[in-house]
């Protein structure tokens, strides 16, 4: 592919909501926990198709803080589906020169799924692929709170504080911001995603369920997001 992304109307970042994977097994009357395993595997080949498109950035919500409010059992068979799924997920990213990173907190995650996720950003730090952040215990609000928490610590000089330096605090410290925010699964609000790195983002909402939104449907949101005009508050579009 030639050319840059901008020339070619594609986003150097894109943010997604995986939404709607409990509607798609209910559809078919199995349990939830079915629907998120079926997400799950759909995530690993939605990774590999997006890798191909060249752009550099893809963060994905698996988990928010919000989650644990869900029964134990549905909570507890997600952090397994997670488990089952770091090993391949780590050997298939690898291969294809993807780095993993992961937005959220560590806290409350078993010890062994910790180890997990850190041996596979440690593996995977130096490929210079796709970045696939995986936003799992990921709030938007708690993301905020511990950056401001970080800054009093540190005793950072007041007068130097301005939104970029406010921003390399935050667990997307040092890449874009995301350019196209995408929610499956129909409900049209963020959910406590990345509240302060889409300020400007452009918005997509679909009704598809997140293990039916395959190549065609994202194409359709990205041609949907080449005709938008983004003005950042100015007259001109850029
Ligand atoms: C998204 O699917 C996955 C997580 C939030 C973990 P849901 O489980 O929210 O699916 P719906 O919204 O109930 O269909
Ligand atoms: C947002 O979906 C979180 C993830 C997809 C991980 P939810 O299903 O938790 O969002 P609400 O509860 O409908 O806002
Ligand atoms: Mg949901």
């Amino acid at each position: 592919m030639t050319g840059s992304l901008k020339d070619r109307g594609l986003p150097q970042h894109v943010a997604i909501v995986m939404d709607g994977n409990g509607r798609w097994a209910a559809k078919r009357r199995k349990s939830r926990l079915y629907g998120h395993k079926q997400g799950a595997l759909h995530t690993r080949d939605f990774v590999e198709m997006f890798a191909a498109y060249g752009i550099p950035y893809l963060t994905l919500y698996a988990f928010s803080t919000e989650n644990w409010n869900r029964p134990r059992a549905e909570v507890n068979g997600i952090i397994r589906l997670l488990s089952e799924n770091l090993d391949r997920a780590i050997e298939i990213a690898h291969g294809q020169n993807i780095r993993i990173r992961h937005l959220g907190k560590e806290d409350r995650l078993p010890q062994e799924v910790q180890k997990k996720a850190r041996a596979a950003i440690e593996l995977t730090r130096n490929n210079s692929g796709l970045t696939v952040n995986i936003a799992f215990n990921y709030g938007g609000r708690s993301e905020i709170v511990n950056a401001a928490q970080e800054i009093v610590r540190r005793r950072v000089n007041i007068n130097s504080l301005d939104e970029s330096v406010f921003s390399g605090y935050l667990y997307t410290a040092g890449m874009p911001d995301p350019d196209l925010f995408i929610r499956t699964g129909g409900e049209m609000r963020l959910s406590n995603f990345l509240i302060w790195q889409s300020a400007y983002a452009e918005l997509y909402f679909t009704p598809v369920l997140w293990p039916d939104f395959g190549r065609d449907e994202l194409e359709k949101a990205l041609a949907d997001y080449s005709r938008r005009q983004r003005r950042f508050g100015g007259l001109q579009p850029k």
